[in-house]
């Protein structure tokens, strides 16, 4: 039987960062139901007259911290159906997502994004569901930088996640020969370099192995293209 469709429960005080995944090809796989996406806005689940849902730091410090309950309560309410859910709570302090990480999560049946804001979310929140036998926490980050928000590090690793799906991408072929291929041993390379028509531009000449039909000297160069690009990022 196929798997059913994997859903992607995004909670944020903006949910309007969101509106981009109604575009290309995440947009036509939502629109397909291959996909589904629940956009959640957080102030919806917080109390009183200012629905506030931050307040100041104990031990005292700088900034505001997320208050625990109305993070309870969102995630509560988009985590009804029986489970298992996986909970990925943003964070520069977060374990730092990578292709791997994608390709784990583009197994799972739903995941469940809490988007914290200013100086991020009450750590019991996250300890609170890591206890829980129905899910599964993951403190992550998308790199060695700090934003202002989980929002579009969200949409970053959606994007990563959502495209491995089965059906998304036309051609699973482009899945298998681009950046960030792990090799058998577990070798990460990244993609060689591509051309296309002119095969002269302002005076820049597509190498001329690439018009000889020789497939095998292609994918010599190929292969040592990646290598050097590989290398050069280090
Ligand atoms: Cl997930 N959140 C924030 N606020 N900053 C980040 C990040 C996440 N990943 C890198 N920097």
């Amino acid at each position: 039987m196929p798997r059913s469709a994997p859903k992607y429960d995004l909670i944020s005080i903006f949910p309007e960062y969101f509106s981009a995944l109604d575009l290309s090809l995440i947009g036509k796989a939502r629109a397909a139901g291959i996909i589904e996406i629940g956009i959640h806005d957080l102030r919806e689940y917080a109390q009183g007259l200012h629905k506030s849902v931050d307040d100041t730091p104990y031990g005292g410090g700088a900034g505001m911290v997320m208050s625990p309950e109305p993070w309870g309560k969102a995630i509560d309410g988009v985590s009804q159906e029986a489970g298992p859910h996986d909970l990925v709570v943003l964070t520069p302090a977060g374990k730092k997502f990578d292709q791997a990480l994608a390709e784990s999560f583009a197994a799972r049946d739903h995941i469940i994004f809490a988007c914290g804001r200013y100086e991020g979310i009450d750590q019991r929140v996250t300890d609170f569901y890591a206890a829980a036998p129905q899910f599964r926490v993951h403190e992550v980050s998308i790199g060695d930088y700090v934003l202002n928000g989980g929002e579009v590090a969200t949409l970053v690793m959606l994007e990563a996640i959502i495209r491995l799906i089965p059906g998304v991408i036309g051609n699973p072929d482009s899945l298998t020969e681009e950046s960030h291929t792990l090799t058998a041993d577990g070798a990460e390379i990244v993609e060689y370099p591509s051309y296309t028509k002119p095969a002269q531009w302002r005076g820049f000449s597509v190498p001329e192995i690439l018009l000889s039909g020789n497939h095998a000297a292609i994918k010599a160069f190929r292969t040592q293209e990646a290598v050097k690009r590989t290398k050069n990022r280090e």
